[in-house]
């Protein structure tokens, strides 16, 4: 892996646990939280300019994204979406929609995006690949895919599992056109 990895973890770093052995060093993936951001409210601040005007660490954190080339969204299903955390950040990234897909463009996809999700209860993959796809496009990365693991109420992620099956999918990242 030769990447810059970034992992926005949900709330605490509990998804990104698998990789804290060593592997978060050694990929090179930063472990940013979006903890702490104001929801969007509609303010209409970025229609001209594409930046948010709330100034709380969210445009700081977006640089983030724009100096990685794979991003990981890393997050444990809270009713079968995105936590409150993660879904501040990705309703700010209205900013960006704003000057793209609002303005009838598309967003230069320039880097890679997987998803890391946890459910407490055994079940289908929660938040849906059309829902990432969107996320992803919107943070300027082609979506690959999600490593799902279910059930983690009874059986935590085996972290030997979870680094294999993100070695998997970014492995396929050549072959993936969506
Ligand atoms: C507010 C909240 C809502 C949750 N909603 C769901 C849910 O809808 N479905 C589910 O399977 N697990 C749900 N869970 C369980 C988490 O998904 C589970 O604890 C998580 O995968 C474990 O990761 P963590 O150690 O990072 O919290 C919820 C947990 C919390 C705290």
């Amino acid at each position: 892996m030769t990447a810059l990895w970034a992992a926005l973890a949900g709330c605490g770093l509990a998804p990104a646990r698998p990789f804290c052995k060593g592997e978060l060093d050694a990929w090179g993936i930063e472990v940013c939280s979006p903890r702490g951001l104001s929801p969007c409210v509609d303010c209409g601040g970025c229609r001209s300019t594409g930046r948010c005007v709330i100034q709380d660490g969210f445009e700081e954190l977006y640089r983030k994204v724009e100096e990685s080339e794979l991003v990981i969204l890393a997050f444990p299903s809270y009713f079968d979406s995105f936590p409150a955390q993660l879904k501040a950040f990705i309703d700010r990234l209205q900013s960006r929609f704003a000057v793209t897909f609002a303005a009838g463009r598309k967003p230069e996809l320039l880097r890679e995006g997987i998803a890391f999700m946890t459910a407490g209860t055994d079940g289908p993959q929660p938040v849906s690949d059309r829902t990432l796809s969107h996320v992803f496009a919107v943070l300027g990365a082609r979506y690959l895919g999600t490593v799902y693991f279910g059930g983690t109420d009874q059986k935590a992620p085996d972290p030997a599992e979870a680094a294999r099956r993100l070695q998997e999918i970014y492995g396929q990242r050549d072959k993936s056109e969506n």
